[in-house]
């Protein structure tokens, strides 16, 4: 692997950002979270377990990432936080108060707190009516303007604070005469409208041209900075997780399995699936460099997640990982905590063999059974991976 240390200069801290974890104000809080969806096919009723037991904290003046790939339960995750979903279990607490699955007015109170930004700026802006209309109507709904005046003051206010400036050349705009960066801004202004604490961001710029998405994020952290805002910014992509966030949990098949701040993570993962992630990406170092474009490049292939219909049993990540255990089979691993902050679920950590997480090269993908015939009951050294991939035969 190339070393995800890096020589980049850490963003500066927000007057809003926790030193240390924990130190902020936890705004929305998620305890053991778990949702199962239920399915009816030809054969009958199937459960589908698509996220299990989350724990998740976001503080004011702080961007967590949540980071996985595609169908690892990112979205329901967010549609969870947002009461779109009811869990199967599991409490969600906004300022330390236990939140029901709301409607009415009381699910009007929770969403003029925890505003949720979809991944499709387009689909979420009604294209027959213009931006005043539409930053005017969150508004006037949320009791935040008043007046006419006082409307049209703060849609000017808010245009200015997403950078939509003059106000005046947008403000009669409809959303199909805006490029899409503009729209997605105008996305984040409606949800400011409503004077948030936190916002929830589904992949928000994965829908954007290469070329702006760098500004959105970039006023994603202004808001933080300058506006105390908690983020949970949602991606399938490590490296603009690390640009924009303070801390990253990994979601692998449903679970969380690392968590810790993005330096952390960055610079020393604890999880193979975390080293399968950033071996894939481009390096998270370089986006800070200079070179941004390489923040949105492609993730490299990372092979089949695991249905979490029969998800595998023990350790998720064991079809797919190199040092998988009789254990990794068998049962679930724990959270440990590696460092102050910084935890993994993985049965490497307690069978003393973190160390092959530091192996400069990891070859993942190879099969269980080709594991188990190596020598250290499975949990392959890398050498012994890589002698057989020498012999062709062997290579399958
Ligand atoms: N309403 C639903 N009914 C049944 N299964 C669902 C439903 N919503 C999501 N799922 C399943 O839950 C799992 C997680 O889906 P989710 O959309 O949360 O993943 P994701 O990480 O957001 O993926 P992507 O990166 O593709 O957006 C998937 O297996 C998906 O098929
Ligand atoms: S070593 Fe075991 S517990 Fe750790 S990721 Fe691999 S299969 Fe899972
Ligand atoms: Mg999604």
């Amino acid at each position: 692997m190339s070393t995800h240390a890096s020589t980049s200069p850490s963003p500066s801290p927000s007057p809003h950002r926790p030193a240390q974890p924990g130190a902020a104000e936890v705004v929305l809080e998620a305890r053991g979270v778990t949702k199962h969806f239920e399915v009816r096919g030809r054969k009958g009723t199937s459960i589908v377990r698509a996220v299990e037991d989350i724990d998740l904290q976001l503080h004011r003046g702080e961007i967590v990432a949540m980071v996985g790939e595609s169908g690892s339960g990112k979205t329901t995750v967010a549609r969870l936080l947002s009461l779109y979903y009811e869990a199967t279990s599991g409490e969600i607490l906004l300022d330390g108060k236990l939140v029901d699955h709301v409607s009415g007015k009381r699910a009007r109170d929770y969403y003029a707190q925890v505003q949720l930004l979809f991944q499709d700026p387009f689909a979420s802006l009604n294209s027959l009516k213009p931006i005043r209309h539409i930053l005017g109507r969150a508004l006037r709904i949320h009791g935040r303007a008043r007046s006419r005046r006082e409307t049209e003051e703060k849609i000017h206010e808010l245009l200015r604070r997403v950078n939509l400036t003059p106000p005046e050349q947008y403000i009669d705009k409809y959303p199909h005469e805006l490029s899409g960066g503009q729209r997605q801004r105008i996305v984040i202004a409606r949800a400011l409208a409503v004077e948030p604490q936190v916002m929830l961001g589904d992949e928000p710029i994965s829908m954007l041209d290469v070329s702006i998405r760098l500004d959105v994020l970039n006023l994603l952290k202004k808001l933080r900075d300058e506006e105390g805002l908690a983020l949970l910014y949602i991606t399938h992509d490590i490296a603009s997780a690390r640009y924009i966030a303070d801390r990253i949990n990994v979601m692998y098949a449903g679970q969380m399995i690392e968590g810790g701040s993005s330096e952390d993570v960055i610079q020393s993962p604890q999880h193979p699936y975390t080293r399968l992630l950033l071996d894939s990406s481009p390096d998270p170092a370089r986006g800070l460099d200079g070179d941004q474009q390489s923040l949105f490049d492609e993730v490299g292939d990372l092979g089949e997640p695991p249905s979490l219909i029969t998800p595998p049993k023990g350790c998720r990540f064991n079809p797919r990982c190199p040092f998988a255990m009789e254990i990794c089979n068998r049962e679930q691993p724990e959270k440990i905590e590696i460092s102050p902050g910084h935890w993994a679920r993985c049965w490497l950590h307690q069978e003393g063999k973190a160390h092959l997480l530091r192996q400069e090269t990891i070859r993942f993908g190879v099969p269980i059974e080709a594991a188990a015939e190596l020598p250290d009951g499975g949990a392959p050294d890398i050498a012994d991976v890589f002698d057989r991939e020498d012999e062709p035969e062997s290579d399958s």
